[in-house]
């Protein structure tokens, strides 16, 4: 198992945290490195840039988006975001896949009806949405190509169903070389899965599309996106499918990164085996009903709080361990806020249980308020596409 300490970055390791740079240069060792204070002055410059969001669907606006790409390749969805005359306009679909046997008959079916899909020699790949129509009318599962925050190792098409994704969310570079930031996320506390091998794999099918791409961190995307009035100093946490991220940022730099390998699909799986029902109704029951701030007046939703409690606080205890195992952490004076992000943050009274579990662990730094992302489920790429306009220029 990892030490605690092994999630504590030093400013060598600056480079490969925050973002590397695209021309693959050590930069944390030139003498142009910038400060924190240039840092922070660029990152609020672009984020100054954007000033609302816009979903597709949700946007009259007629101009192409254009420029740097933020892309969030999360367990349960895959989000991208580009500057649309100063809006982050977003576009989204499910990171999931669904085969049926490649005959004449269905290539005409799927033709008419606008499904997304690609084939290989024996197969349809129905991806993204349409899989999730597809499975429900078989009554059966999607695939899913990543499994707790990495690629799965049980789907050995993953990558390219990924692949195919991305390319039908964003339409390829308009130069070659135009900067998109992706998001990895942070080595497990206890678990499996290697940050290097995931980066490297989806850095390389960026790069065969025409992007110089560049990575940054889950949690560091939540700073990015949520913290700029704060010099962006403070704790982001992003609660997804697959995993909860964290990071704790001092001037834009990520001074501690890491995650916890339980997040929404944990709370759907534990939740079915405790009171016997398929995780993809708790999933229905959880998003559509789950109110914390209430008393729970049934078995799931019993059931559904105490999953919740043990993962805030799984969250909190793993943060708390990880602090106070270094001395490398800045002296801050004042108290820091915490952002939670992603849709496992979003139901009503979460923020506030996450807050009351706060009181009960002793953090070695004050935290003055816990807040809610302003767009959960795109906060990750607004904060990869900031990246990427920083890295830019
Ligand atoms: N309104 C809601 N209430 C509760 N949970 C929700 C809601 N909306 C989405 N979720 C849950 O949020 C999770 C997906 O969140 P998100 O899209 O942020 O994850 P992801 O970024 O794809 O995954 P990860 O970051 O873990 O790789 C799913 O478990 C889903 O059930
Ligand atoms: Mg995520």
């Amino acid at each position: 198992m990892n030490d605690a300490n092994d999630y504590v970055n030093t400013h060598d390791q600056l480079s490969t945290l925050g973002g590397v740079n695209p021309s693959g240069k050590d930069s944390s060792r030139s003498s142009s490195r910038p400060s924190a204070e240039q840092r922070v002055e660029r990152a609020s410059e672009a984020s100054k840039k954007l000033v609302g969001t816009k979903e597709k669907g949700n946007d009259s606006e007629p101009r192409k988006p254009k420029g740097p790409v933020g892309l969030d390749i999360g367990t349960s969805h895959i989000v991208a975001a580009q500057n649309k005359h100063n809006y982050v306009y977003s576009v989204k679909d499910l990171n999931a896949f669904f085969t049926v046997p490649n005959a004449k008959f269905a290539k005409n079916i799927l033709s008419q009806k606008e499904i997304k899909y690609y084939e290989n020699e024996h197969e349809f790949f129905i991806i993204g949405d349409s899989a999730q129509s597809f499975a429900n009318m078989f009554n059966v599962n999607t695939r899913r190509p990543m499994e707790d925050g990495f690629l799965s190792p049980k789907e050995d098409v993953g990558l390219k169903v990924i692949e195919a994704i991305v390319s039908s969310l964003i339409p390829g570079p308009e130069k070659p070389g135009e900067i998109l930031c992706f998001s990895v996320p942070g080595t497990p506390f206890e678990g499996t899965g290697s940050v290097v091998y995931h980066e490297s794999v989806v850095k390389g099918f960026l790069e065969k599309l025409g992007y110089a791409p560049i990575s940054i961190n889950e949690g560091m995307a939540t700073v990015l996106s949520e913290l700029s009035e704060d010099d962006y100093t403070g704790i982001g946490i992003s609660m997804g499918g697959g995993m909860c991220n964290v990071c704790l940022s001092y001037l834009s730099f990520p001074v501690i990164t890491f995650s916890i390998q339980m997040a929404g699909d944990y709370i759907d799986s534990m939740v079915g085996k405790a009171v016997g029902e398929p995780a993809s109704r708790i999933k229905a029951i959880k998003e559509e009903e789950l109110d914390l701030s209430k008393e729970p007046a049934d078995r799931v939703s019993t059931a559904l709080h105490i999953f919740y409690d043990e993962i805030i606080f799984k969250l909190l205890e793993t943060l708390r361990r990880v602090m106070i195992s270094t001395d490398k952490i800045p002296k801050i004076s004042t108290s820091i806020p915490i952002v939670l992000s992603g849709g496992t943050a979003m139901p009503r009274g979460c923020k506030e249980k996450f807050a009351s579990k706060l009181k009960e662990i002793n953090l070695p730094v004050g935290i003055s308020e816990v807040r809610l992302a302003g767009d959960p489920l795109n906060t990750t790429a607004k904060g990869a596409l900031i990246m990427a306009m920083t890295e830019a220029g």
